[in-house]
């Protein structure tokens, strides 16, 4: 079952049956103000951050779903009926109204059609302004005069997540809202800029233009549903010191047949006066600013998606690559995985391994946040060489302003307690970062990086600003030299709290997963330490010495064990009777360069065998049913779900990199189909979920939802699918002096454009595949010159700033 379409022309997603299963949402806003919205304008905005200055309010996992939301509601004063140009609050039967809902790029578009009115509400935020513009169309097209009310309408938050749900005694009577010059401000009186605006492109100060007063403009025992203010086709003029309080503004309009209007409703972070500064900006007759700010948006993420733009014979490929996968990783990036409407914004901060992970994908389109994160995570580790689980990155800055405080809020524990010590640390955090820096440094050619110093959290001061300070290069030596220490009884790494399996808690016990990402990253480490002329040495004898313990200690004659308890008991070896065979120990050894060949096909058959679904790779199998602490959280989760033995999104691009490495493209493509969103378009009374985005995991064949995908947007499946499919299935990776072409395809494929900024200069990638090959380049061509090709793919020079260059590449 369908309920909407890819438009590859304005690269949206268009929901044209809107009563979808359950909530599809997506992100506006890329700096500080930001929002996540559904498919029928429910969500919630916020400045900064979800947790301490959320602006609207969102009432999570609620019946009815997604309330409250930025509502547009019309009323025919005619008849007094009336509806909302989303379909829900007002959900006016679908026999009778068409709704849709595009999901663009920072944008969403809900529009209608009602009673002979179009109407379209655009919501997106500029650039440049901390401001949500809500931009409404409307167009009679009923072939007679109509006398319409348009309101507005929003609900605030009292910005603290726990303030807005808890002991409203210290909320509820400091916060105020006031009317004046057609500008409903929001003042919380507890904080020092604690000030929002509503405002339009045309207000008066009519009492029945505007309320202030939430319940007023409801009505009591009513909902959005059925506001008491827009039933009476009237605002009360409302506004009071205390309460709950709203945006709500009408504006009156007629409309003769065939005609059209525009309004424009401002939602902004800034008291009254930054509100008159951005109508007097956005509403300027014609509203050009809007338009150009909408433009500029537009401009901001195709400048992105041009920097890898790919054409193959796949086409569900060529649109999640082109656009929906790096925007989601992008979207992963900025917000950290803490905003969704799972994520409902209370624990926010950075997860170290996520966002180590988050910030490796993207450093061709996003350098600058790429390197921020890299930054903060540098500042979040420890001497002794691991990372902060949770940490967040003002802790370790210079602090400008004293923290927010309100009497109801669990006071901040001083630095001494935020540094939590190595009972708390996952064994695989700080790993991920060495290949991100390295990735990083290969995108980029910023050299330097590697040089700058930055402080190790456990020695940071706040009061005075210093610390131990080291280069990231010293950084990366004691995640490494942590790793080679932190290693149990077979001289494998210990699991700790958890490896990167949440639910896999080992403590003592050893991790495969953490040894061969150790491998991994001492691997990218010595390549970047080669390549900046210092000794490597002792880490090449760490990364032999690793390569040999794993190939002893974990390849268990058929593939690879996931690891020891703490008592010493095998988990995923051919005698486990549950969790036998894994993704992560199979894949990363593949992945990590740790495995011989031989073993690596073994290891990845058994995943094809054991794993494989149409729905995409199991986590493992089969699933635990019997509670065993020893192993971890992951024999309490329910079979089928999650971590135990649910289709967990994130490892499986791992699987597809892996193919890639042994060369098996069509293996590779197989397991990337299947957990393609795009395939499941037609498959959403199944699927349920947003086809446009990976989702955190998908229900596993042991569970009765088999193929229901859960947990959208924020998940590392996102950047690792873009990861994968584009350094590894296409092949396109950029070494520290040359861009590589190492393409790994299905051998019918007869070949694949790819348009690659890289340093400045475009590559122009045409592959051509003559001998139906997966794998191998025999020669390539820039600019009409050969360069140089070998196993490893062919190696194409750093080209001039500026320049455009013809490359063709001939598979075989
Ligand atoms: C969640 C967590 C991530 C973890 C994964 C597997 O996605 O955010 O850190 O690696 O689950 O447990």
């Amino acid at each position: 079952m369908k309920y909407g379409y890819f438009d590859q022309s304005t690269r949206e997603y268009v929901i044209d049956r809107i009563d979808v299963p359950v909530s599809w949402t997506n992100y506006i806003g890329v700096k500080e103000l930001c929002g996540v919205f559904n498919h029928t304008a429910g969500g919630y905005l916020f400045y900064k951050s979800p947790e301490y200055h959320r602006i609207t309010r969102f009432r999570p996992n609620g019946i009815p779903m997604d309330r409250p939301g930025h509502y547009v509601y019309v009323r025919d004063d005619d008849t007094g009926d009336y509806w909302t140009l989303s379909w829900q609050p007002v959900g006016k039967s679908l026999d009778k109204a068409k709704y849709v809902c595009r999901h663009g790029l920072s944008y969403i578009k809900y529009q209608c059609e009602y009673s002979g009115i179009w109407g379209q509400q655009t919501l997106f935020i500029p650039l440049d302004d901390p401001v949500e513009i809500w931009d409404v169309v409307l167009r009679n097209n009923s072939g007679k005069r109509r006398r319409l009310s348009v309101f507005g309408y929003t609900e605030f938050s009292f910005h603290h997540i726990q303030i807005d749900n808890q002991n409203f005694q210290m909320s509820l009577y400091a916060s105020g809202s006031s009317y004046k010059d057609g500008i409903m401000e929001l003042d919380l009186f507890y904080e020092d800029n604690g000030f929002q605006y509503f405002t339009a492109d045309n207000t008066n100060d009519d009492a029945s233009d505007f309320d202030c007063l939430r319940d007023a403009f409801i009505g009591q025992y009513r909902t959005e549903t059925n506001p008491e203010a827009v039933e009476r086709g009237s605002c009360s003029g409302s506004f009071e010191l205390g309460g709950n309080h709203c945006g709500a503004l009408r504006r009156v309009i007629e409309l003769e047949p065939g005609a059209e209007t525009r309004l424009i409703f401002l939602l902004g972070e800034g008291n009254r006066d930054a509100g008159k500064k951005m109508r007097s900006k956005y509403c300027a007759p014609g509203f050009s600013e809007v338009d150009t700010a909408f433009k500029t948006l537009g401009n901001f993420w195709k400048e992105k998606l041009e920097k890898l733009q790919i054409n193959t014979p796949h086409d569900g490929m060529n649109v999640m690559l082109n656009i929906w996968t790096l925007y989601q990783a992008e979207i992963n990036v900025i917000f950290s995985r803490f905003a969704s409407f799972i994520e409902v914004g209370g624990r926010t901060g950075l997860g170290y391994r996520d966002t180590s992970q988050d910030a490796m994908m993207v450093p061709h389109s996003n350098p600058e946040k790429s390197r921020s994160r890299l930054v903060e995570l540098l500042k979040g580790l420890t001497s002794d060489g691991y990372g902060l689980h949770l940490f967040s990155p003002e802790w370790f800055e210079k602090q400008t302003k004293a923290a927010f405080k309100s009497p109801t809020v669990v006071p901040l524990p001083p630095m001494s307690q935020r540094v939590h010590g190595i009972s708390d640390a996952c064994a695989d955090d700080a790993l991920w970062l060495i290949p991100s820096i390295v990735e990083y440094i290969r995108e980029t050619g910023d050299f330097g990086f590697a040089e700058e110093k930055f402080t190790y959290a456990d020695t940071y001061n706040p009061e005075t600003n210093e610390g131990m300070s080291e280069t990231v290069f010293d950084h990366m030596k004691r995640i490494l030299d942590f790793s080679a220490r932190e290693i149990g009884p077979h001289g494998i790494c210990k699991g700790l709290r958890a490896d990167w399996n949440d639910c896999l808690n080992l403590g003592g016990g050893e991790s495969a997963m953490v040894s061969f990402l150790h491998h991994w990253a001492l691997v990218h480490f010595c390549a970047l330490g080669k390549r900046l002329g210092k000794d490597v040495s002792k880490y090449e004898e760490m990364t032999a010495k690793v390569r040999e313990s794993c190939e002893h200690e974990l390849w268990n004659g058929s593939w690879y064990t996931r690891g020891f308890t703490a008592s010493g008991r095998g988990i995923g070896t051919p005698a486990s009777k549950e969790g036998k065979v894994h993704m992560e120990s199979n894949t990363w050894a593949v992945l990590s360069g740790a495995a011989s060949h031989d073993h690596g096909i073994a290891a990845m058959d058994a995943v094809d065998q054991y794993l494989y679904t149409p729905y995409g790779l199991k986590l493992c199998d089969p699933a635990f049913s019997e509670p065993d602490d020893e192993v971890g959280f992951v024999t309490r989760v329910y079979k089928g779900l999650k971590e135990n033995a649910a289709i967990f999104s994130h490892p499986n691009p791992w699987a597809w990199a892996a193919e890639a490495v042994l060369g098996r493209g069509n293996r590779a493509m197989k397991f990337y189909d299947a957990l393609c969103p795009y395939n499941q378009n037609d498959k959403i009374e199944v699927r349920k979920a947003e086809p446009y985005m990976y989702c955190q995991f998908v229900a596993g064949p042991d569970h009765s939802a088999f193929g229901r995908a859960h947990h959208p947007f924020m998940t590392g499946s996102a950047g690792w699918s873009y990861f994968a499919a584009t350094r590894f299935m296409l092949g396109i990776r950029p070494d520290f002096d040359s861009l590589v072409v190492d393409p790994c395809i299905p051998a019918e494929w007869p070949s694949f454009t790819v348009r690659r900024v890289w340093r400045n200069a475009v590559y122009n990638i045409t592959v051509e595949n003559p001998g139906k090959v997966s794998k191998g380049v025999k020669e390539c061509k820039v600019n009409g010159q050969s360069v140089k090709c070998g196993k490893a793919g062919a190696e194409i020079p750093v080209q001039s700033k500026g320049s455009e260059n013809q490359v063709t590449v001939i598979m075989g």
